[in-house]
């Protein structure tokens, strides 16, 4: 049983009173802050542009993620969506169908992420396909979209240069911020770093994903947290103990991804999860999907996993939304 069969399976059973319902949820107006593209592109839309050997493949993949996998190897997938999303005109069809997707989830604004690619029209080729995907998909599902660029701890030096020169030439012209991803553990970061602290210069808000591994060094995370000040911190599961003390004195906001965080294994289970106990002490977390498709949820099934497990009502819920909706980076 998957956490979000087990929080329903709670609720029939009548074990958890007064809490919000599923259908409460998702009719309620929600924010998603923490969304990679390359992992959100709607299934229904994947199978109508990749081959039918990709798509077997791609639905394999989504099945062995589904029972756990190990964090390392989890990332294999992205590989497999970017081979099937592989042309600026895929983009942006896609962000379209994936703003259709969360309109139909009561989503009223989303945090998109991605990384630049070069798929025939260079780098910024690919993010004016993004912001045409955006516009198009917003308008026509009247959801509010902003976009992060993110670079990982291993992006080249180039890249990281390039990918912060159009960050702060779009910047509120398209582009609200910078993120750090990728797999935590791979690549010693000075690049990313040097480009974030630029992006940061310029006066954009960056977010980094921190504490999702536990073989992340204390010095890895203070170097990133002294240099970078990050204006919000993706995860946040293995922060060390001075992590934690920066985070919660600064009340840096969390984004917290329980389904992620559970079939990564960076917790045994969904209440294990320590944005759920900073969420309740009054914390700024925000509740994300990480990764719609790789993962199998929507914004919804998020929120009502964590509202269970809080034991939240509708007012509860709709006190949470209207505080989070203060994290987005454009204002
Ligand atoms: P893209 O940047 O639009 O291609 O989205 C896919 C990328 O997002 C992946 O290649 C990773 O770098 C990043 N990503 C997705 N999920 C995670 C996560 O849980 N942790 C760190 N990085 C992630
Ligand atoms: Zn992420």
């Amino acid at each position: 049983m998957n956490p979000v069969e087990a929080v329903r399976t709670a609720e029939n059973l009548s074990m958890v009173g007064m809490t919000i319902s599923f259908d409460a949820v998702q009719k309620s107006l929600k924010n998603e802050a923490h969304c990679h593209l390359g992992g959100a592109w709607p299934l229904s839309y994947l199978q109508k542009i990749s081959s039918p050997e990709d798509y077997l493949k791609l639905v394999h993949y989504l099945q062995l993620i589904e029972k756990g996998i190990d964090y390392h190897e989890g990332f294999k997938v992205f590989a497999l969506t970017a081979k099937i999303v592989n042309t600026d005109e895929k983009v942006e069809a896609g962000i379209v169908a994936l703003c259709e997707q969360y309109a139909r989830d009561g989503v009223e604004r989303i945090e998109l992420r991605t990384g630049l690619k070069d798929l025939g029209s260079g780098l910024e080729g690919y993010l004016k396909a993004v912001f045409r995907g955006i516009e198009r998909g917003a308008r026509e599902s009247g959801i509010m979209v902003d976009l992060l660029l993110s670079l990982r701890r291993n992006t080249s030096k180039d890249h990281c240069e390039q990918t912060v020169a159009l960050a702060i030439n779009y910047f509120r012209k398209g582009v609200s911020g910078m993120d750090l991803s990728g797999d935590s553990t791979i690549g010693e970061g000075d690049d990313a770093i040097a480009a974030l602290k630029k992006a940061k210069s310029a006066g954009m808000s960056v977010s980094v994903h921190m504490g999702e591994s536990p073989k992340e060094s204390r010095e890895q995370q203070m170097r990133e947290i002294e240099e970078l000040a990050p204006d919000r911190i993706g995860h946040g599961v293995f922060l060390c103990d001075e992590a934690v003390d920066w985070v919660l004195s600064k009340k840096v906001p969390v984004e917290m991804c329980l389904t992620s965080s559970c079939k990564v294994g960076m917790v045994e289970n969904p209440s294990a999860h320590p944005g759920l106990k900073w969420l309740k002490e009054g914390h700024p977390v925000a509740i994300c999907t990480d990764d719609p498709l790789i993962f199998g949820v929507s914004l919804s099934d998020e929120c009502y996993q964590a509202a269970t497990l809080l034991g939240w009502s509708e007012s509860d819920f709709k006190a949470y939304q209207e505080r989070i909706a203060g994290l987005f980076f454009h204002p």
